[in-house]
């Protein structure tokens, strides 16, 4: 079953008009949500940063928030979902094409389950990156359908053999293409600041939370290409690859090339918050 609009329906009924301007324009935004155990993850934090990217392009909600977000718990439901996704996007809608707004459309939201295991090889051992320019446009914090630059930037990591590009504007890290990136150096966690550069997101809200819970010092300040390369640890998080440290960029191998500790850490402390979340149900 999909979602489209209010209405759940078998995933072939479901017609997309050939004018939607998601689809022409990538006029939307969307939202990537885990599902542990039937129990959706951080749903509040996602629905509400998919309310704001939707308000940051003037684009109105089909419905209530609140509706959105019981209606992709009924999916989860319906679909029987344990673990995997809830993909969500809000596209502008369907109308003749033209580049403003067109005057009267009605927003178009569409949502499916996959399922998905957890990256736990990933996430276990380690990833390898590459570097690459970050070319996308300066407001990377909306969650916006386009998406090609990040495309660009994973396919070239596929190419490498790496799992993940690590972008930097001129000497300046930003983030992943589908990931934020942190380095740990003597304990010191640091990561880019929150602003229109890169994504605010969800599994970096939460780490940085636990972080200093379990009293760390966090700097959220942006650092350099050189000082990711010279640093005791790296690791990268998502709601996909969760907290996964990075092992090598380019041909450096990052400390003496396995998971750091401070990472191990962080990630034991994810689980007990998955294990909670999943209590409540
Ligand atoms: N991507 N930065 C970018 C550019 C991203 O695309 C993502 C997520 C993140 C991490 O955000 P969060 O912790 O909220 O997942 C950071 C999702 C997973 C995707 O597009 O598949």
């Amino acid at each position: 079953m999909i979602l489209l609009n209010r209405g759940f329906m078998e995933r072939d009924d479901a017609i997309v008009d050939i004018e939607d301007r998601g689809y022409q324009f990538g006029d939307g935004v969307y939202e990537l949500i885990r599902v542990y155990d039937g129990v959706c993850f951080e749903m509040e934090g996602h629905v509400q940063r998919l309310k704001l990217s939707s308000l940051k392009i003037e684009l109105a909600l089909p419905y209530p928030l609140e509706d959105i977000a019981r209606n992709l718990k009924q999916l989860v439901e319906k679909n029987g979902l344990l673990n995997g996704y809830i993909y969500v996007q809000i596209t502008r809608g369907v109308a003749q094409r033209v580049h403003h707004f067109p005057g009267s459309v009605s927003s178009v939201l569409v949502a499916y389950v996959q399922h998905a295991e957890r990256p736990v090889e990933k996430t276990k051992h380690g990833i390898h990156a590459i570097l690459t320019e970050d070319i996308r446009w300066k407001r990377c914090d909306i969650k916006s359908l386009n998406l090609l630059p990040n495309v660009l930037a994973k396919q070239l990591a596929k190419k490498h053999g790496c799992d993940e590009a690590i972008m930097h504007r001129g000497s300046t890290v930003s983030e992943g293409s589908s990931t934020n990136v942190y380095i740990v150096e003597r304990n010191v966690i640091y990561t880019h600041p929150i602003n229109n550069l890169i994504l605010n997101g969800i599994t970096r809200i939460g780490v940085l939370q636990m972080a200093r819970e379990n009293g760390f010092r966090v700097v959220e300040e942006a650092f350099t290409v050189n000082e990711l390369l010279e640093t005791d640890e790296v690791f990268v998080t998502s709601t996909a690859l969760e907290i996964c440290p990075v092992i090598q960029i380019d041909h450096t191998l990052i400390g003496n090339g396995k998971p750091g500790l401070v990472t191990r850490t962080f990630q034991q402390a994810f689980e007990h918050r998955i294990a909670f979340n999943s209590g409540i149900n």
